[in-house]
């Protein structure tokens, strides 16, 4: 009944299709004002939606990337903010400080580092930050901070580097005590060396000693007195003390001589 008097009635298909046109054109209208990122948008406007993934936030009335991504410019996509942790962080420690470097490309980035609970937060600057005063030969975790300012929310990335310092260079040689008298063919005597400490954690320390003759010797030592070395009398001994940390990174070498009292 209804499609009879549809077929007959010319106005009432004048009207069905009319309607179809403005079906189809608001269809078109809605594909044609997708909003681009950064456009404003109305969440009651149901015909100005955000191009997908964009999503409009209510507080800026704005087309932004969702949650948890960020726009690239360049490509012009929303993506991860994964994709903004620095991955090419270097730190290495020296005696009293951890030196941080970043690529070039990086350091324009709002970027700073810190060590532990230091009060020390340093910026990066062409590419580098050093953190000076710290404890030598100590295990540091360095935490590099990159703070900017995506689709209108202050953003804070950190990733954080482990990095030890390096012993500080041992002492001197404070004493070379003969002490139990030994006769040998080659009238050799025992001797305990005490050197000075490093300042610092230090794992164990490498003694070397030698003569401008033939004899060297090595000792691998976490005290700083090394008992009954056996050496001759009347004679002149080079020596080098080395401090190895904790990750065994070595210290600056101290070097020296000390001649044994004679008989
Ligand atoms: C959003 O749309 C509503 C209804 O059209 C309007 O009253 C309101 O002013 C709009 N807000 C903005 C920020 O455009
Ligand atoms: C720094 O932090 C690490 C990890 O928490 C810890 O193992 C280390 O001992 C700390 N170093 C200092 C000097 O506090
Ligand atoms: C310790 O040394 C190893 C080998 O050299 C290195 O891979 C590691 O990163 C070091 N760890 C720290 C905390 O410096
Ligand atoms: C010194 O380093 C060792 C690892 O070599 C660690 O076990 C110890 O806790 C450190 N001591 C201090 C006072 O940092
Ligand atoms: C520590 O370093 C020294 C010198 O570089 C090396 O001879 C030694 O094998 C290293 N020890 C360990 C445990 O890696
Ligand atoms: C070590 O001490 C001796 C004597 O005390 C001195 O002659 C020598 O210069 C010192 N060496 C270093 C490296 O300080």
């Amino acid at each position: 009944m209804a499609t009879e008097r549809f077929k007959n009635d010319k106005r009432l298909q004048v009207l069905a299709l009319f309607a179809l046109y403005y079906v189809l054109l608001n269809q078109l209208q809605s594909a044609n004002a997708e909003i681009q990122h950064g456009g404003t948008c109305n969440s009651t406007d149901s015909g100005n939606v955000c191009k997908p993934p964009l999503v409009c936030k209510l507080e800026f009335n704005v087309c932004l990337c969702p949650v948890t991504q960020y726009y690239d410019s360049r490509t012009q996509k929303c993506e991860s903010e994964n994709n903004l942790k620095r991955k090419n962080i270097k730190c290495r420690g020296e005696t009293d400080s951890v030196i941080c470097s970043l690529s070039q490309d990086d350091s324009i980035l709002n970027t700073y580092v810190s060590v532990n609970s230091s009060s020390q937060v340093i910026p990066f600057s062409q590419g580098q930050a050093e953190i000076k005063h710290l404890s030598p030969g100590t295990y540091y975790v360095a935490t590099i901070t990159s703070k900017f300012v995506i689709e209108f929310y202050n953003k804070i990335i950190t990733s954080t580097v482990a990095v030890w310092t390096k012993p500080d260079k041992p002492g001197n040689i404070s004493s070379v005590r003969k002490t139990k008298v030994q006769e040998t063919s080659l009238e050799s005597y025992w001797y305990d060396i005490t050197f000075e400490a490093s300042r610092g954690n230090v794992s164990y320390y490498i003694f070397m000693i030698k003569n401008t003759k033939e004899y060297t010797n090595s000792f691998e030592t976490k005290k700083t007195t090394i008992s009954n070395v056996l050496l001759k009398p009347g004679t002149t001994y080079f020596f080098s003390i080395t401090a190895y940390n904790g990750n065994n990174t070595s210290s600056d070498v101290t070097e020296g001589s000390f001649k044994t009292n004679a008989e």
